[in-house]
């Protein structure tokens, strides 16, 4: 029995783009048979929403696509994180530099942005907050593209 890879996903407020990337990689985890190996959780730098479920509108985006997140909650990222966790993944180059500002501190596992693992040519995932539902959606594109990458890192460590 191998220890479970842990997976973070690190957004700004946790209830659009890291709860809808923990949500997505689950479900493509699981439909590689995956599950009891990887382990994946999602937080926020910011404190405003702990607690809070999703944003409706990246619900209903995630449940289009038959991924359920209704049920996940807000919480705030922390330095113990970076002790917790192997891969550290993070949604924009702001959340990067908050995290990193962490990691010089503390040390721990390096964040990084979670798009380097997709083929998509887009670094960050842009922020859907104040934007309409073609944000949502291109977040879920995004996202889909990068697991299928980070799948595949994944699955040649466990090898
Ligand atoms: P997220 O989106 O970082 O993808 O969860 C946001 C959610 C809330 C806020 C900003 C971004 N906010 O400013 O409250």
């Amino acid at each position: 029995m191998t220890t479970p890879v842990k997976v973070l996903f690190v957004c700004l407020g946790n209830i659009c783009r890291s709860p809808s990337a923990e949500g997505v990689f689950r479900r493509v985890v699981q439909q590689a048979g995956l599950d009891d190996q990887v382990t994946i959780d999602s937080c926020g730098t910011g404190d405003w929403h702990v607690g809070k479920a999703p944003d409706s509108r990246a619900i209903a985006a995630a449940r289009e696509r038959g991924v359920d997140i209704g049920h996940l909650r807000a919480r705030q990222f922390s330095s113990e994180d970076l002790d917790n966790f192997d891969y550290v993944l993070v949604m924009d180059r702001q959340n990067l530099e908050d995290v990193r500002d962490v990691w010089r501190q503390n040390g721990g596992t390096e964040p990084v942005l979670f798009l380097r693992f997709g083929s998509s040519g887009y670094d960050e995932v842009p922020d859907p907050y104040y934007g309409g539902n073609h944000g949502f959606e291109q977040v879920l594109d995004l996202i889909s593209d990068a697991s299928e990458g980070l799948l595949q890192r994944i699955r040649e460590q466990l090898v």
